[in-house]
């Protein structure tokens, strides 16, 4: 069975004083109510140490990275390794976002060596695909994702894939408060986890977690949670407020 994961992107925002107050309200909150989804914090590279030390031994609560360099190491100025963070701890790093992907340039083989340097290093991707504006009033949105999955992940041997954590996010539901209609969010998930069946099989596909993002707030958390291939979601905006992640949090058992 596909464990469920809620991640919270912070992306690029936050004073240390409001990282402070923020991931404590989240670390209260959830030790109040424990239960048995695994519960990531993607920060800034800069508060990944401040993070852990208030997550601290916290149940099912564990601090992540929202980017990492494809090389092992070496003259790339201004860059953070896989092992460094490995070294801080940090087991979960978010991969190929939308953002990374349109901003910085970042290809389908980029990811792909990225997502190689977590594996070699033990630790886990968390894989972010999903079709453009364009994409899906035009229809191919299938064959979008079809071959962001094809590009960045069908080289991993079935042991590689079993690390990885799947995020769909639609780039137009990204940060927009529009959301798809439940039916588009279900049907994608299905598509996702059928072709991870086909190649990888039965076992691979049903453990595989993948989680949706874009626009998700805790009034629309519960319904898209309840949908039977989504294991979870990858919140960015929703997630800088305590009261509204700790919200979203409680809809995901
Ligand atoms: P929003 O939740 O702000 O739409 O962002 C989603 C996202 O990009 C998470 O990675």
């Amino acid at each position: 069975m596909s464990k469920n994961i809620i991640i919270a992107n912070w992306k690029m925002n936050l004073q240390p004083e409001e990282v402070k107050k923020l991931t404590s309200n989240i670390i209260k909150g959830i030790a109040n109510n424990i239960n048995e989804s695994k519960k990531i914090l993607c920060v800034p590279f800069l508060y990944i140490e401040t993070a852990k030390k208030l997550i601290n031994e916290t149940k099912n609560v564990f601090v992540g990275a929202q980017n990492c360099n494809e090389n092992k190491k070496g003259a790339f100025t201004g860059e953070i390794s896989c092992e460094m963070l490995n070294s801080m701890g940090v087991k979960y790093v978010i991969i190929g976002h939308s953002e990374r992907r349109e901003y910085y340039y970042e290809t389908d083989e980029i990811i792909e060596k990225k997502i190689f340097q977590l594996i070699s290093n033990k630790m886990c991707p968390i894989f972010c695909c999903g079709e453009t504006l364009e994409a899906r009033e035009n229809k191919s949105y299938f064959d979008y994702v079809d071959s962001q999955i094809d590009k960045s992940l069908f080289r991993l041997n079935s042991n590689q894939i079993s690390k990885v954590i799947v995020a769909y996010e639609p780039i137009w539901a990204i940060g927009t408060g529009k959301v798809p209609q439940l039916k588009e969010i279900e049907e994608m998930h299905k598509f996702i986890r059928k072709k991870i069946n086909n190649k990888y099989g039965k076992i691979i596909s049903q453990n595989i977690s993948i989680l949706y993002g874009g626009s998700v707030n805790a009034s629309n958390a519960k319904d898209i949670f309840n949908l039977p291939n989504v294991n979870g979601g990858l919140i960015g905006g929703a997630s800088l407020n305590s009261n509204e992640f700790l919200g979203i949090v409680k809809e995901l058992k």
